[in-house]
């Protein structure tokens, strides 16, 4: 089905040609969408083409074109046309439409708004990416979270995905990490007392080297026993890896998220030699106070540095590497890369390198950037020690919800589960909102405000929508009259949900959940607001028919819309 935008873009765009085939400068079908605009006043048509753009053009006066195209119109069964101070205003044939959008999502149910434009084509996305030995805060839940929904976006569009936790699990730190653990530490305790254990001892390393230098050695010596695959060292290593993936599995479980591949950094250190072999062949590597650096300079950028003084690789290194294995392996049309914009310079750099080298899908590879989180006002910093361990919030979540639902439906059966989509849908709900390069304030009395934009909200309207469609479950129902639906309230939700495949494939293209979101979002608030003004299963068979239907193919799209931001839909609330 096509949107109606489209189409009546598509048709003015016809009326525009007949009518002055000469004429040059004239909008095109993509302008023209965009110059469509919705009256604030329904009475106005449901569709409003602004002429002003014509005027100078056409040298005529804006009413005038307004006039004639109105004239010229072919009044067929999408709409008829009006003129009204240089505007074009369309009413759409109401019945039609709403039986043409009904028709189409009930026909497709959960699978509305999906396409096969992805069909043949695969998209990697490095996200969540999380770091060893570090517990999982609230700042990794931003690339979490996107990469988890775009990933299900791009799957419900028909592509081939491959989620990639591109771990950080190599650098001098794990060598200090080792000396630690060695010197102070015992199994036991780190075995009882998990990452955050290992965090002390890697903040008690940090201690004792300032008042002793010496330390700083003894850690690169265990880092370098790891790189020389040292038995001990290995055994040491990948158990801290363990546990920190024991860790973040919980919160992956909580968030339904997961990956196919979680090749991180170290599993790419054997790579690189062949990438600083393939510079240096490509006569891209210049010496720069003893390292190794790829000049950016004509790029307005600092060097890219390759090896550093002590031959050893860094971190744009094993990305270099990562990118090619990534390539070669999955033949990838786009690598997504979920990452803060702090880390905007590094892939710019990367991403300049790998185009220097020749590869011409460097243009597949990009930065999708986010802002930053913070909590109740706070800027969260691990140094400052007041960072948010995301288990220990996902949990408060869950009794928060659990306190509400005791409060308004204390005899709501399942509640423990209820109250964990809601609370976690809260969480998510409030990091996929915004646009997300925007930083976010997380708020707990806006995320869990069951009557303001947020997750709760939204769940509740579909709860509501399943709470009706049971009550009617009983009854047998005739052919809906989609003549019932003509109203404004039924036009504006069935507007708002005949865009909902547009919305999605925007989305996947801006890589901007916050899209599904604010679709969501509105499709719930014209529901309530239908809801309020129409009695869904009085009146006429026929017509409460129609508006069951309508209730239907609300709840049927919320929930599509709510799973592709990663968030669950209960039944009952
Ligand atoms: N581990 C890094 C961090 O937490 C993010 C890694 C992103 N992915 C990449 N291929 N560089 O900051």
């Amino acid at each position: 089905m096509m949107d109606m935008m489209t189409r009546i873009a598509n048709l003015t765009l016809e009326t525009m040609t007949s009518l002055w085939p000469e004429a040059e400068g004239l909008p095109e079908a993509e302008e023209l969408r965009g110059l469509l605009a919705v009256p604030p006043d329904p009475a106005l048509g449901d569709y409003a083409f602004p002429c002003f753009r014509l005027a100078k053009v056409l040298r005529t006066a804006p009413v005038k074109i307004a006039e004639q195209l109105c004239a010229a119109w072919k009044h067929e069964e999408t709409a008829r046309v009006q003129p009204v101070n240089g505007y074009a205003n369309f009413f759409l044939n109401r019945e039609n439409f709403a039986r043409e959008t009904m028709t189409e999502i009930l026909a497709r149910g959960e699978a509305f708004g999906s396409s096969r434009q992805g069909e043949g084509k695969t998209i990697c996305l490095d996200y969540s990416s999380i770091n060893i030995a570090k517990r999982f805060h609230i700042g990794h839940l931003s690339t979490t979270m996107i990469g988890h929904s775009l990933r299900r976006i791009y799957d419900f569009l028909g592509y081939r995905t491959v989620g990639i936790n591109h771990l950080g699990d190599w650098g001098t730190q794990f060598g200090k990490m080792i000396y630690a653990y060695k010197t102070w530490g015992s199994r036991e305790e780190v075995e009882k007392g998990g990452v955050d254990e290992l965090t002390r001892l890697y903040v008690r390393f940090h201690e004792e080297a300032e008042k002793n230098p010496a330390l700083e050695d003894e850690g690169r010596a265990w880092f370098k026993r790891i790189e020389d695959g040292d038995p001990e060292a290995l055994e040491i290593f990948s158990w801290f890896k363990e546990m920190t993936l024991k860790d973040a599995a919980r919160v992956y479980d909580l968030l339904g998220v997961s990956f196919d591949s979680y090749a991180g950094e170290s599993f790419y250190v054997d790579k690189t030699g062949a990438v600083v072999e393939e510079l240096r062949q490509k006569n891209l590597l210049t010496q720069s106070e003893g390292a190794w650096v790829v000049d950016l300079s004509e790029d307005n950028m600092p060097p890219c540095l390759i090896l550093k003084k002590d031959g050893t690789t860094i971190y744009a290194t094993r990305d270099l590497a990562a990118a090619k294995y990534r390539q070669d392996t999955y033949h990838f049309d786009k690598c997504l890369y979920v990452v803060a914009y702090q880390q905007d310079l590094h892939f710019r750099q990367v991403f300049r390198v790998l185009e220097k080298m020749g590869y011409s899908w460097a243009k597949d590879c990009v930065h999708v950037a986010f802002g930053m989180v913070s909590f109740e006002g706070e800027a969260l910093s691990t140094r400052k020690g007041n960072s948010v361990h995301l288990d220990d919030l996902l949990d408060l979540a869950r009794k928060k919800a659990l306190e509400i639902i005791n409060e308004k439906t204390p005899d709501l059966p399942d509640k423990e589960n209820v109250a964990r989509q809601v609370g976690i849908g809260a969480v998510i709900y409030t990091d996929l909102s915004n646009n997300r390069i925007k930083d976010i304030d997380f708020r707990w009395d806006r995320a869990l405000n069951f009557d303001g934009e947020s997750g709760p909200y939204v769940q509740y309207t579909h709860a509501r929508c399943c709470s009706v469609l049971r009550k009617a479950a009983e009854t047998d129902w005739p052919e809906p009259d989609w003549s019932a639906l003509t109203d404004d309230e039924a036009q504006s939700l069935l507007r708002l949900m005949s865009r909902f495949p547009d919305v999605i494939r925007e989305a996947a293209e801006k890589y901007e959940p916050s899209m599904v979101t604010r679709a969501v979002t509105d499709i719930a608030q014209a529901f309530n607001k239908y809801y309020y003004v129409h009695r869904i299963l009085d009146g006429e068979p026929a017509q409460a028919a129609a508006r069951l239907a309508l209730t239907r193919a609300t709840a049927t799209v919320i929930k599509t819309g709510l799973f592709l931001i990663g968030i669950e839909a209960p039944e009952r609330m």
